[in-house]
């Protein structure tokens, strides 16, 4: 096998070619493909919603990148995490991590609450807390490491052996990490979840997510859910992320160089009391007050205040308001997402002027 770096731009042993072997593979626009008699289509390719050859394409390459057995693109990060859900029956208990996207806590508490699930919340950073929440009637524990936006960190390998003891799966999102610098089914998770709107297209360009099965039996279940209810990604959205992962593992290298550069200088500055990395392009840090984090946000010229991450592009954003908004007030204030907390995500852009941006707009209150 080759390397994940020549797997980013190659894939691996892809099912489908393109029958003019051209080296880009084409964006098969099409809704649906025509069949020689009932019943017998030799491509194997019917209907788009179902499977579509550019998709497959990407398909393939994620769940080489992922080592699974099979990945459905969804046409966002939060269709794939629906379809996560979407694999469990009223009355399943689900252990989450306490802190994630602030979209996932509102799927949890305002869409997928009328399916019954009992769904409770524990801070995976410390295993033996989920060895002690876990029970017979657990089906699955869902996470995010590092997480959205306080980046702590869980023990994937110990969880999953903890799950597993318990008859659970364990779903983990490796949105920020990507297969470049994390590797959960290798370390025995059951799924692996993407927005993979954010590193994976690299280029703040598109919307679209992944569920990555590690079991065929699983991932049979997935893909039903997926062509039957329809959120699965289009060929062209599909091409894009094809296109933005050929550099995956070079913008990777760059993102986590650029964003230790940010953290020695935060380290630095006497308006900074906290500061949240784990190894990733992402940062979090806290200032001294509601006021000077917004005046930040105010005054950044080349960083993009913006509530996305994982592109070419700096974005800081405000996660009280921009992404964790729906997520109840007693919940942030414990895991210390207040009015004082910014979230960066560190572009590719020459680390000097990525410096010079944060060092004008830190100043530039101040002065006034
Ligand atoms: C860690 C994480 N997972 C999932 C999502 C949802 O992905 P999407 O915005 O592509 O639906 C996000 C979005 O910000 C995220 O940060």
């Amino acid at each position: 096998m080759y390397s994940l770096e020549t797997r980013c731009i190659h894939g691996e042993a892809h099912s489908v070619q393109d029958a003019n072997y051209a080296v880009s593979f084409p964006i098969y626009q099409t809704a649906c493909f025509s069949h020689l008699t009932p019943g017998h289509n030799p491509t194997g390719f019917d209907y788009s919603r179902e499977s579509n050859p550019t998709r497959k394409f990407l398909e393939e390459t994620v769940s080489s990148l992922e080592g699974a057995h099979d990945t459905v693109a969804f046409a966002s990060g939060m269709a794939a995490i629906s379809a996560f859900f979407e694999l469990f029956r009223p009355g399943d208990r689900i252990l989450c991590g306490e802190d994630l996207y602030g979209g996932v806590v509102r799927l949890i508490q305002q869409v997928a609450l009328k399916n019954g699930y009992q769904i409770e919340y524990v801070d995976t950073t410390d295993a033996a807390k989920v060895a002690a929440a876990i029970r017979p009637d657990t089906k699955a524990v869902y996470l995010e490491t590092p997480s959205n936006p306080m980046m702590r960190v869980s023990d994937i390998a110990a969880i999953a052996e903890i799950a597993h003891a318990n008859g659970a799966v364990l779903a983990v999102d490796n949105t920020f990490m990507t297969p470049v610098l994390q590797h959960p089914i290798a370390n025995g998770a059951d799924f692996v979840i993407h927005s993979g709107t954010k590193y994976l297209s690299g280029h703040n360009d598109t919307v679209c997510g992944f569920l990555c099965s590690a079991d065929p039996e699983q991932a049979a279940r997935v893909r039903l859910i997926s062509k039957t209810t329809g959120a699965t990604l289009g060929p062209f959205e599909c091409w894009l992320c094809l296109r933005g992962m050929k550099t995956l593992a070079l913008r990777i290298k760059r993102h986590v160089t650029n964003a230790e550069t940010v953290r020695d200088w935060l380290r630095g500055r006497e308006e900074v009391d906290n500061i949240y990395y784990a190894g990733s392009g992402m940062i979090s840090f806290t200032v001294k007050s509601p006021e000077k984090a917004l005046s930040i946000l105010k005054n950044v010229k080349l960083i993009t205040f913006s509530e996305s991450l994982g592109g070419t592009e700096s974005l800081i954003t405000y996660p009280i308001v921009q992404t964790h908004p729906d997520v109840p007030d007693e919940q942030r204030r414990r895991l210390g997402i207040t009015d004082c907390l910014l979230r960066m995500s560190v572009g590719i852009e020459d680390p000097a002027d990525i410096l010079g941006d944060l060092e004008q707009a830190f100043r530039a209150d101040s002065e006034k």
